[in-house]
Formats: C-alpha cells, structure tokens, sequence
C-alpha cells in the first residue's frame, strides 16, 4: 500500500454468539438508536451491513456492523485467509452463561487474531449472573479488566435497549488500542462480498464491503466469479450513493451472477479484463472440483 495516501478508517465489526443470545436484537438496538440514519433514508433495508455514527471523545465516529448473516460470510473469510473483521463482539446471554457456540465464537476470533468486547446481555432477566460469564470466559484467555485482565465486559439489555452507547464505546476503545486502521481511498476498490442474492427486477444484488480504495459507480469489478460494472450503489437507506470508500458497506447491482458471502472483489481497468479474471477463477474452481470428486471416488475405492 501507498503509505502516503493512508487515511483513517472506521472499524468493521462482527456480532458473534451462541444461538438466541441476543445477537440480532443487538444489532436491531445499535441501528435503531442511530436516528440519524433513520431519518435521513426514510424506508430502511436489510442488507447485510451498516455503518452507525457515535460521538466518542467529542468526536464523530463512524462503525461499520456486519449483520448476522455475516457471520458466515466471516468463517468464508477465514477460511480464505483474509480477515475484515477488526473486533469481535461475543454476545453471551447473562442467564444462560457460556455455552458451545459462544466458545467456538470466541476460538474463530482468537485465531484471527481479532480483538473481542464481551457484551453481556440479557441482564434485565431474573437469573442473570454477569459475574459468572466473567469468570467462565477467564478458561478462555478473555480476562474482564476489573480481574486484571485487558478485555472489556459491558452489561447491556438488548431488548431495553440499555448498555448500548457504553458497548459503543468499548468497541471503539478496544480498536483504537489494539489497531491502526488505515486504508487508502485513493486507489481502485477492493474488498469482500457480505451477501448476495437475485433479485427478479434488478438482478445479482451484492452487498460489499469496500476494504481499500474507493468503489465508484461505472467500476468495472469482479467478484468472485461474477464480473460486470458497477451499474448503482445504494447504502443500508436505501440511498444511492455515486462512491464508498474504505470500511463502506454497499449494496451493488450490474453482476452478471451471484457471488458468495465472502468472495473478493477487485476494480478492474475494464469490463473485459473483469470478464477475463472471473472466467480464470471459474474454471480453477472447476478444476478444483473436479480433483476433490476424483479424490473422493479413489477413497472409496480403496476402503
Ligand atoms: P440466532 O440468530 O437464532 O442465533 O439468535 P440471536 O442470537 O440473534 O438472538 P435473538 O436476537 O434472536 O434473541 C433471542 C431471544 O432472546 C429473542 O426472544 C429476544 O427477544 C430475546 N432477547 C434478546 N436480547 C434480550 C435481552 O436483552 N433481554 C431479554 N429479556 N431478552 C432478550
Ligand atoms: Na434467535
Ligand atoms: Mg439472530
């Protein structure tokens, strides 16, 4: 990367959790306490990913969330070596205390080396034992600081809706001391898909996430082993943006296919180039396949 062109950018955050932790209502509370994102979009959509503004040390800073479907684009990620995910937060429901899914949560993040806020939630219900998720989670290296630890426990109550400015927080602390995040806006975009789906009227539709550099609408990308232009971009609003920059997830239509939750994306020089790289990683893929049906078949052969 050019050093000389590294801006600040906003951190790229995951809600992981065992099941009926609270993981959605989370992120239901963050977007909906983020009244300027309401007001300014009218009719709001789901798409995967948003970015939310907080004032932190008088300053405005902005989040970008991954919604729970991008918990699987997150294990894609890994799976292919790459890692968007700059914190981690472990959703363990106060009651129930940690359970399976939490320490598999928190084993992903731990080897990929992300920084995890531990919210505690569900701390309005009877039989809610914050100290006790503190204690369990000190087996798995996640020390609260009130233990001498550096890991940051917020108790929060999704449903009322409380803690949520104080995680907020967290979550800001913990990048600012464990992370530098910089990209460079001024470069061709790169990044990951989140989603993606058909839509009847308007096509592939993918969400992405813009890693470095600056998407621009016109782009000629390729994604995955979907190529085409950039035909129109619209945030989590709805509205119709013309550029994202780094940390910006957008929404995207002009691909000739669908990808997959965290395939990569780059800007290419032209559409035909955009075609000629995805045809490659076709057929590689292809390729691949077809080893793995051959291997396959020579196993059972032998057993
Ligand atoms: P999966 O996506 O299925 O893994 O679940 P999840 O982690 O997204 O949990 P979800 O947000 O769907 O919440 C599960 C249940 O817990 C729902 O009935 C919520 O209303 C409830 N719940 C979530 N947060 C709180 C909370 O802070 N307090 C109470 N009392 N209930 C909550
Ligand atoms: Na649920
Ligand atoms: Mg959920």
């Amino acid at each position: 990367e050019d050093e000389e062109n590294m801006s600040p950018r906003p951190p790229v955050v995951t809600v992981m959790g065992h099941v009926d932790h609270g993981k959605t209502k989370l992120l239901d509370a963050i977007r909906s306490s983020n009244v300027a994102a309401r007001e300014s979009g009218g009719i709001t959509q789901h798409i995967g990913a948003y970015q939310t503004k907080v004032e932190h040390e008088g300053e405005e800073r902005a989040i970008t969330f991954l919604d729970t479907p991008g918990h699987e684009a997150f294990t894609a990620m890994r799976a292919r070596g790459a890692k968007s995910t700059d914190v981690a937060i472990l959703v363990v429901a106060a009651d129930d205390g940690v359970m399976p899914q939490t320490i598999e949560a928190l084993n992903h993040a731990q080897a990929a080396d992300v920084p995890i806020v531990v919210a505690v939630n569900k701390v309005d219900k009877e039989g809610a034992n914050p100290q006790k998720v503190m204690q369990q989670l000190t087996e798995y290296n996640l020390v609260a600081e009130e233990y001498g630890g550096e890991t940051m426990f917020v108790p929060i109550s999704a449903l009322k809706r409380e803690g949520i400015d104080q995680l907020l927080e967290a979550v800001l602390l913990t990048a600012d001391a464990a992370l530098v995040l910089q990209a460079n806006p001024d470069k061709d975009a790169r990044g990951i898909a989140i989603e993606a789906k058909l839509d009847k009227g308007r096509g592939a539709v993918a969400t992405v996430l813009v890693e470095s550099g600056t998407l621009r609408q016109g782009d000629a990308i390729v994604c995955g082993t979907a190529h085409g232009r950039v035909r129109a971009m619209f945030d989590e609003n709805g509205e119709q943006l013309s550029e994202a920059g780094p940390s910006r997830p957008v929404q995207v239509l002009g691909l000739s296919s669908v990808p997959r939750a965290g395939d990569s994306f780059l800007v290419t020089s032209d559409d035909r180039t955009a075609r000629q790289i995805a045809e490659k990683r076709d057929a590689v893929e292809r390729a691949a396949q077809q080893a793995r049906g051959r291997k396959r078949i020579s196993l059972e052969d032998f057993t």
